[in-house]
């Protein structure tokens, strides 16, 4: 038990990348921002990313990881943990970390969606498992340049993550931040 909610705390600037980078639709002025990534390009006929990947949902998505990171830095002195060593870390590991974390994540989506529309998937048609472990894949390989994370934690993460995407994505679906539930 205790394992599975040191691996949450580990994700959650990761968590939060991925989520505000969809959530930022509901922020008034910030929500007109939608210069996609890909400048609207194509490549061979198929657009690159396509309009789903927004600097907006980089920009933000990564700022928001890393205000949580910052977060996590004041907490962290206040909590024992087992599996983390996050004690005695600095706040630049906290900021250095989470940027990591988060913009590991939306890179990871992005690259997901590069493939997705190289094999013809609309933008917002589910591709599973893809969707669904992309951003964790990331924001973990991103994050392992600077720091080799425990193994067992990335296992947990790998199991739990497909499970709180889903139902994340049922709830942004009922709060019409999303057409589909998936
Ligand atoms: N989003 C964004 N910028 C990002 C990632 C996400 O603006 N870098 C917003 C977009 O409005 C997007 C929504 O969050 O439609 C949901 O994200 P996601 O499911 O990753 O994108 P999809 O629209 O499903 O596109 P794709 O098929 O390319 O995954
Ligand atoms: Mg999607």
């Amino acid at each position: 038990m205790e394992i599975l909610l040191e691996s949450l705390y580990f994700a959650v600037p990761l968590y939060i990348a991925n989520s505000f980078a969809t959530l930022t639709l509901t922020i008034p002025y910030i929500k007109n921002w939608d210069t996609p990534i890909d400048l609207g390009k194509s490549f061979k006929g198929k657009r690159i990313l396509g309009n789903g990947k927004t600097f907006r949902g980089l920009l933000f998505g990564t700022l928001f990881a890393v205000l949580s990171g910052i977060f996590q830095y004041y907490l962290s002195g206040r909590i024992n943990f087992t599996y983390l060593d996050y004690k005695d870390k600095q706040l630049s590991f906290f900021i250095l970390s989470s940027f990591l974390l988060g913009f590991g994540a939306l890179i990871g989506d992005m690259v997901k969606s590069f493939f997705k529309r190289r094999i013809d998937i609309k933008r917002g048609q589910p591709w599973p498992p893809f969707d669904q472990l992309d951003f964790l894949t990331g924001g973990i390989l991103l994050y392992s340049l600077y720091t080799i994370p425990n193994f067992k934690i990335v296992l947990i993460l790998y199991i739990v993550t497909p499970v709180g995407h889903l139902v994340s994505n049922i709830v942004a679906y009922y709060l019409k931040l999303k057409d589909v539930w998936w």
